[in-house]
């Protein structure tokens, strides 16, 4: 059991790592208006925003993707080397190989030690008891805790999990009782208006729409199949653009948008969608594998400056200022907007 899980990680690197990037998360489908005069200069523009009371200088970070190996180690010692050089938030993969085998707890440690005072995310899957959920937590002296929804890819996993009632209720009992703030998030599948509501019911104040567009557990757990079975279930779920929309109107509730972000375009966007802070997987993995750390640094670096300049261009100076900013909807994306019954022409006029 232990060895596959093992092996599960490594082969969730290698397929992330050669499956095609994404681009189904529909961010083409949403357009800034152009401004002419905009009022601003891009050295007052400030990045700074937060989720969950937690204060952070850029929207920005590293979601969650592994542990549990020694070469995850390694990736996880290096992605904690850029969160640090670069100031943004780092998430671990899933700490359930730990919990179960004390011996790989360093896999997940590691950022802490090279990231001392960084803010670090602990992870592990919906269902976790209270006591499970603390122990991440204090593995990594996290300051927050994600718990990841994958049901598409469960199913599709031969040896993935079959039981799906009383998540609901396991999440609440961990929101209520561990000693940081609860992300409760999708891996890929995005979110909707019923599940937001659901979330929102039982105390969740911080969701990340995890939506589809990028990294695909779909195509992913396929490819370990083998045989392709589930290849019809590969555009399942909501896309990162529609998660958002879909939480049009929803107060209370911190959004984190992830899932397919290709560019600072992407993540501009995002915040002018009520995105608190934005979420980036697979591509920083294929930076890492490709330029190394100091690739990553300056990736990072460089959509920081990117975001300031989209900041400068539609008119606002700050995270917050860029929800008033006009979004118009196009495309497939309006069409569901508009059978979901979500005000797009307000988004037109930044409202
Ligand atoms: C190799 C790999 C491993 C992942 N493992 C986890 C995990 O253990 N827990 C989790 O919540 N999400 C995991 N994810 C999902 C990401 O956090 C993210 O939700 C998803 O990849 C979509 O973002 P992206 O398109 O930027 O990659 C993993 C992603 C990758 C690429």
């Amino acid at each position: 059991m232990a060895m596959s899980r093992e092996k599960r990680k490594l082969d969730h690197i290698r397929l992330a790592l050669s499956s095609p990037p994404g681009g189904g998360s529909d961010f083409d489908d949403l357009q800034f208006v152009h401004r002419s005069l905009p009022e601003t200069n891009l050295e007052d523009c400030c990045l700074n925003t937060q989720i969950g009371g937690l204060a952070l200088s850029s929207p920005v970070f590293i979601n969650a993707m592994t542990g549990g190996a020694a070469a995850a180690k390694e990736i996880n010692q290096r992605l904690a080397e850029a969160a640090r050089e670069t100031g943004v938030a780092l998430a671990v993969g899933s700490q359930r190989a730990a919990l179960i085998n004390p011996e790989l707890v360093d896999t997940y440690r590691i950022v802490r030690k090279v990231n001392p005072h960084g803010i670090i995310i602990a992870n592990l899957g919906a269902g976790a008891s209270v006591d499970d959920a603390q122990r991440a937590i204090e593995m990594v002296e996290a300051n927050l805790l994600q718990l990841h929804l994958n049901v598409p890819q469960e199913l599709v996993m031969p040896e993935g999990d079959r039981h799906f009632k009383g998540m609901l209720a396991a999440i609440q009992a961990v929101v209520e009782r561990v000693s940081t703030p609860v992300i409760v998030k999708e891996v890929g599948f995005g979110m909707c208006r019923e599940t937001y509501t659901q979330l929102k019911g039982i105390g969740v104040s911080i969701v990340d729409v995890g939506g589809r567009g990028g990294t695909n557990f779909v195509t992913i757990e396929n490819r370990r199949r083998g045989k392709g079975e589930y290849e019809y279930l590969t555009d399942w779920g909501q896309s990162t653009a529609v998660s958002l929309l879909e939480a049009k109107g929803l107060t209370g509730v911190d959004l984190i948008s992830s899932g397919g972000i290709r560019h600072p375009l992407d993540m501009a966007k995002s915040l002018a969608l009520g995105a608190k802070a934005v979420g980036v997987a697979g591509p920083i993995l294929r930076i890492l594998t490709q330029q190394g750390v100091q690739g990553v640094i300056e990736a990072i670096g460089s959509w920081h400056e990117q975001l300031r300049t989209i900041m400068t261009l539609v008119g606002t100076e700050s995270v917050e200022g860029l929800t008033s900013v006009p979004l118009v909807v196009t495309g497939k994306t309006k069409q569901w907007c508009e059978a979901r019954g979500i005000d797009i022409r307000g988004l037109a006029h930044g409202r």
